[in-house]
């Protein structure tokens, strides 16, 4: 089989992002509460399913052998290849609020490696893109990660789950590592949180039980902006075989990356002991 068209399947995520943004203005003010999922406080609205759809649709249109792993429930096997992890709104408490953190988020792989990433912030009208190998880019200027080497002075984005035990177990983790950076963000979009990594905004993340729909296109933003993005496995904390669930570390610097990375993994062992 040949390799796929990167830039084809790039410029399919950057159309695909940008309709469902226009989605999200268009509905914001007119948005309802239509169901929860894993908690009363995990919200889904119209617009998530409605995005959902929107994108599923021109993926399968133009791509029919790809596989596609949704936030909202979208799942096709494929043949090709290559996989899609979407979030249509990632950031759903914030737009229900009508707090501006809110964004698409389209990730893709090839052969299990992230390849294509494309978060649209519609609110702010930013475009964070990057495709595997040939950079990392906002609204077309190509960006580039913190060089700030030291953990101490590293402004670091976090984030949490709706399950209220869970909360517990990161509020345990969250404890060891607030003391040992220059801030904490918590912004409430993941994807958006990472797209920050990317270009400067902040000089780490880590959050642990992210989904795959929120973290694969700004993993492959951040390392196209010269910065580290990994999904690791601490070897006490029992991981999800659909690769939902793990924990993802980031950071501009390797110093920065190796020695929040070690933190993390040694808290949550602790906080799982
Ligand atoms: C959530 C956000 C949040 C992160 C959670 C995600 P959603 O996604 O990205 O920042 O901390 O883990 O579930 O529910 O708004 O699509």
């Amino acid at each position: 089989m040949s390799a796929p068209d990167l830039r084809e399947i790039y410029h399919l995520a950057l159309g695909a992002a940008e309709e469902a943004g226009r989605i999200h203005q268009e509905r914001l003010h007119f948005e309802r509460t239509i169901a929860t999922k894993t908690s009363p406080a995990d919200a889904v609205t119209e617009v998530d399913r409605a995005c959902e759809e929107l994108i599923v649709s021109r993926i399968v249109a133009a791509r029919p052998d790809d596989s596609i792993v949704g936030e909202e429930g979208a799942n096709r096997t494929g043949t090709s290849g290559v996989a899609w992890y979407l979030d249509p709104l990632d950031g759903t408490v914030n737009y229900v609020y009508r707090r501006h953190d809110f964004s698409v988020s389209i990730g893709v792989e090839v052969d299990g490696v992230p390849s294509v990433g494309v978060v649209y912030d519609s609110s702010a009208g930013e475009m964070f893109s990057a495709i595997r190998g040939q950079g990392a880019w906002l609204n077309g200027e190509p960006i580039r990660a913190s060089g700030v080497r030291e953990l101490g002075m590293a402004l670091t984005g976090t984030g949490f789950g709706y399950d209220a035990a869970y909360r517990l177990q990161q509020g345990r983790v969250f404890a060891q590592i607030i003391g040992r950076v220059r801030d904490i963000r918590r912004g409430g979009s993941a994807a958006l949180e990472l797209c920050g990594v990317a270009c400067g905004r902040l000089e780490a993340f880590y959050e642990q039980g992210i989904n795959k729909w929120d973290a694969t296109a700004g993993i492959v933003i951040i390392r196209e902006a010269g910065g580290i993005a990994e999904r690791i496995e601490p070897p006490e904390v029992p991981q999800r075989a659909d690769g939902n669930g793990h924990v993802v570390v980031a950071a501009g610097t390797r110093e920065v990356y190796d020695d929040l990375r070690a933190l993390v993994i040694g808290a949550s062992n602790e906080a799982h002991g």
